[in-house]
């Protein structure tokens, strides 16, 4: 928070605007990570109304250093005045066509060329759908279905929700599908492999998840994809374009299979 002490704070205009959204959305949020109930009552600022480089008003006029950077994505500041004319030149053109546009073609060469081990690129509407994607190519590839999976979680995908409390509406089979191992923990990994056999489609991995790897873990995890005829699926969604502009394959120095990118992308 800036200058003001939380409890000066001038909230009076996201309350209101809290208790009409209570009676029309559910859990007053788009995004479980964005609602009022993930923060402090009263002290916090709900309701966001501009932002600019690295800085957001809310909508009493206080304004605050973004920490949470948009839940992420907000990689080059807010406002980033490149972007926004790129996007207000091709708004002239029009944004929605019953056809591909040329830009498609431009914009999977320049990501082949800056991320490492890229042949083709496939455009999808959420992170969670990207992986989800991968992860059903694996299964499509493979003929297996199970996963062995390491990352910060979320109940972003339900194949991940099926293993945690949080996973009301999502089939109990989908439990028996997913095997979590630990980060650098390869030896966990080979155990899955080994207590699984001929089972695993994929190794869903994030290159880093709060800690960095040790020399030899993600050297071993490729080794282990290798040997079983497993896919490795990097998660680049926190990791790509920000370690590196080439993501965590360029700055570990791995080699993914399927290697699926987002938040960064959206700034
Ligand atoms: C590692 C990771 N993968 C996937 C996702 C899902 O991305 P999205 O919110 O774009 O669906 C997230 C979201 O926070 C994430 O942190």
């Amino acid at each position: 928070m800036t200058t003001k002490t939380s409890s000066l704070l001038k909230l009076n205009n996201s309350k209101k605007l809290k208790l009409k959204a209570k009676r029309l959305i559910p859990a007053q949020t788009q995004t479980f990570s964005r609602s009022a109930t993930t923060f402090v009552e009263g002290v916090y600022p709900v309701y966001v109304k501009s932002a600019n480089g690295s800085h957001f008003t809310d909508v009493d006029g206080n304004i605050f250093l973004d920490y949470l950077m948009g839940l992420g994505p907000i990689t080059l500041g807010y406002n980033y005045k490149k972007v926004n004319s790129a996007i207000t030149n091709q708004l002239k053109d029009g944004i929605l066509f019953s056809l591909p546009h040329p830009i498609e073609i431009d914009l999977t060469e320049l990501l082949c060329k800056t991320i490492p081990n890229t042949d083709m690129v496939k455009f999808e509407k959420t992170g969670s759908n990207a992986v989800t994607g991968a992860v059903r190519a694996a299964r499509a590839i493979t003929k297996k279905n199970k996963i062995a999976y390491c990352g910060s979680g979320g109940v972003w995908h339900d194949w991940y929700a099926a293993s945690i409390s949080r996973n009301d509406g999502v089939p109990s089979f989908n439990k028996k599908l997913i095997k979590i191992f630990d980060y650098n923990d390869s030896d966990g990994l080979e155990q899955i492999f080994e207590d699984n056999k001929n089972e695993i489609s994929s190794i869903v991995l994030e290159p880093s998840v709060y800690e960095i790897p040790n020399k030899t873990f993600l050297h071993k995890i490729r080794k282990i994809a290798d040997k079983n005829n497993a896919v490795l699926i990097l998660d680049e969604i926190v990791t790509g374009f920000r370690f590196d502009l080439g993501g965590g394959q360029k700055f570990f120095d791995i080699k993914g299979d399927l290697v699926c990118f987002g938040k960064g992308m959206g700034n």
